[in-house]
């Protein structure tokens, strides 16, 4: 009996630890892999990223109904996947997937299908973003969690509702409609890295490729970077979160007609753990709200 118990102990560790894969019975040619970096959807790259489709006018919206609907469109991911691409081909896989995505659904379905990334295999959906696509401001946090996982919608955890209230103290709604108070709400990674563990490098670098050209697509007016992950990636800065919070940075990409005004702030997580915090939170926040006004 102690036995068990100990076995279940040691189990949940590695949970709670991140370990995300075991070991197999039955060998495997990793060699083969790499003929499925070359099976991606094909390209017309001419060297050019090709450019950035126009947004869709109207009421196109990617915001579900006010209780934050389960997604039901995408199917968990089942059957048996032999894992992850090597590091360069991963990169080179996720640079041509997305490059040659011409809208959101493109870019989502390009994600869905993408093998370059082992978090897809652990995760239950991809999570790919909320919000109206009009929006003035682009949103990007670090990876889902587990409720975020669950219902395939970012930011639906308490960490989620903090970042709602700190939205709408300043007059934003992801669920709004109307261009001037909308938040388009997305994550640098799309699944959910086991045990909320932090992502790796390898993870980030992989799925950086999507979520510049999320940002393309999306060309919105300001980009908030919650959180350090989202922040180093996007403005290739090393320092922490504390010394980039609450400064502005151009966000250069190919495909945008100009460089977009980018902030990063504290994580909403890290101020749930950090009541203090906020206060720092509250003046980027203001600061948002000055730039949206045009003063700032
Ligand atoms: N933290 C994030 O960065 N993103 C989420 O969607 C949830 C928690």
């Amino acid at each position: 009996m102690n036995a068990l118990l100990d076995t279940i102990a040691a189990l949940r560790f590695q949970l709670d630890a991140g370990v995300d894969e075991a070991i197999g019975d039955e060998p495997m040619d990793w060699s083969a892999l790499s003929t499925r970096a070359r099976n991606v959807a094909p390209v017309t790259l001419t060297g050019a990223p090709p450019p950035a489709a126009p947004r869709p006018t109207g009421a196109a919206s990617m915001a579900p109904p006010r209780q934050y609907a389960q997604v039901t469109t995408q199917t968990p991911l089942q059957g048996s996947d032999p894992g992850p691409l090597g590091a360069a081909e991963a990169g080179q896989s996720a640079r041509l997937a997305a490059s040659a995505a011409q809208d959101l659904d493109a870019l989502k379905e390009a994600l869905a299908a993408f093998e370059g990334c082992a978090l897809k295999k652990t995760a239950t959906h991809l999570v790919f973003g909320m919000g109206s696509r009009q929006a003035r401001i682009m949103l990007v946090g670090e990876a889902p969690g587990e409720n975020e996982d669950r219902q395939g919608l970012p930011f639906v955890g308490p960490a989620g509702k903090l970042l709602d209230l700190m939205l709408g103290a300043i007059g934003l709604d992801r669920l709004a409609d109307d261009p001037a108070k909308a938040v388009y709400i997305t994550n640098m990674l799309p699944w959910r890295p086991p045990g909320n563990r932090s992502p790796t490098d390898g993870e980030i670098a992989a799925c950086l490729p999507f979520m510049a050209r999320h940002i393309e697509l999306m060309s919105p007016d300001i980009l908030i970077f919650a959180g350090g992950i989202s922040a180093k990636a996007m403005l290739s800065r090393t320092e922490g979160i504390t010394r980039l919070r609450g400064r502005w940075f151009d966000y250069h990409s190919p495909g945008l007609a100009k460089p977009v005004p980018s902030m990063p702030m504290l994580h909403p997580a890290y101020l749930l753990r950090n009541p203090a915090a906020k206060r720092e939170a509250w003046k980027d926040l203001l600061a948002l709200r000055l730039r949206l006004e045009g003063k700032g």
